[in-house]
């Protein structure tokens, strides 16, 4: 049942893993749901899947993003919440963090798409929505970064560099706007069983993990979709799906020096 006032709500990255698991829970809660991914033929499976709509979009395009948020609205109503949750990560490759994957190919090649779509897809967003949402006294907008984002990814610096800045325009946001009845989430989760750690779409395997992400377990994308929805739906800025990043964000802000031995630590034996 929605007993929210959400009756419209878009989903980036919603034809597989976390987007695909918020897409049918928010369609099971009665909210009209538009399924935002590169991904054409996924995401016309999840909507029709759901009785929502599809729209393939590449998130770092703010032209199209603009267009797609005008369009949606035209046609259904005011978008409530907006999940900018699409993601990429590439892992730093042979050359190590100095250049993620830099060596002989061109050193942007992996900095370029990770900074696009983890960062400034949430720009894009909140540049198309937050206007409309002040002039309607209120809205969601609901970010995903990743505990990378607080804390770090071993061996990709591009994915933790850009979800700590995803982290940190979330707060901008919250900042700015919260009096003004924007309500911002920002979404951290360790290893949640996605293609993106390596685990296909309706897999009942939880084999996967990469580097260490997977160290307090693997999540279910339902399981962290029901969090994400009911945080952001009761108004809180940081969602943690695994809590135990609260305790390791303490600890790093108490001794980073320590944290980062700390790290170095975990990474020698992840590598040995
Ligand atoms: N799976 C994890 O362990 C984990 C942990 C922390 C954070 N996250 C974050 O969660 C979010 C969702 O990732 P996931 O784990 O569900 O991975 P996923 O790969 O299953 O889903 C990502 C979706 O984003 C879409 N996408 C990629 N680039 C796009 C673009 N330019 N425009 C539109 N859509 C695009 C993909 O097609 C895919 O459907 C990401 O932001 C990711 O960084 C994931």
């Amino acid at each position: 049942m929605n007993d929210s006032k959400i009756k419209v709500a878009v989903v980036t990255g919603g034809a597989h893993g976390i987007g695909r698991a918020l897409c049918r829970r928010l369609a099971k809660d009665g909210v009209t749901v538009v399924v935002v991914d590169i991904d054409e033929a996924a995401a016309a499976t999840v909507a029709s899947e759901i009785d929502g709509i599809a729209r393939a979009v590449d998130v770092g395009d703010n032209q199209a993003v603009a267009a797609l948020v005008e369009e949606v609205e035209r046609a259904h109503g005011p978008i409530d919440m907006f999940i900018s949750n699409a993601g990429v990560g590439f892992g730093d490759g042979a050359s190590g963090a100095i250049s993620a994957e830099g060596g002989l190919n061109p050193v942007d090649d992996r900095w370029e798409p990770s900074w696009r779509i983890n960062v400034m897809a949430h720009v894009y967003a909140a540049r198309a929505m937050v206007p409309r949402m002040l002039e309607r006294g209120g809205g969601h907008l609901v970010n995903t970064a990743s505990a990378a984002g607080l804390l770090s990814q071993i061996g990709d610096s591009a994915y933790s560099a850009t979800k700590h800045a995803a982290v940190a325009f979330a707060e901008s946001l919250a900042i700015e706007y919260g009096e003004a009845g924007i309500v911002v989430s920002v979404v951290c989760p360790q290893a949640v069983a996605t293609r993106m750690i390596g685990i296909e779409d309706d897999s009942d395997s939880m084999e996967g993990g990469f580097r260490g992400n997977d160290v307090d377990g693997i999540m279910k994308p339902e399981a962290v979709a029901d969090i994400i929805v009911e945080q952001a739906l009761g108004g809180h800025f940081l969602i943690l799906t695994h809590p135990e990043v609260a305790t390791y964000v303490q600890r790093k802000a108490s001794d980073h020096d320590r944290w980062i031995k700390g790290m170095q630590r975990f990474r020698n034996r992840l590598l040995s």
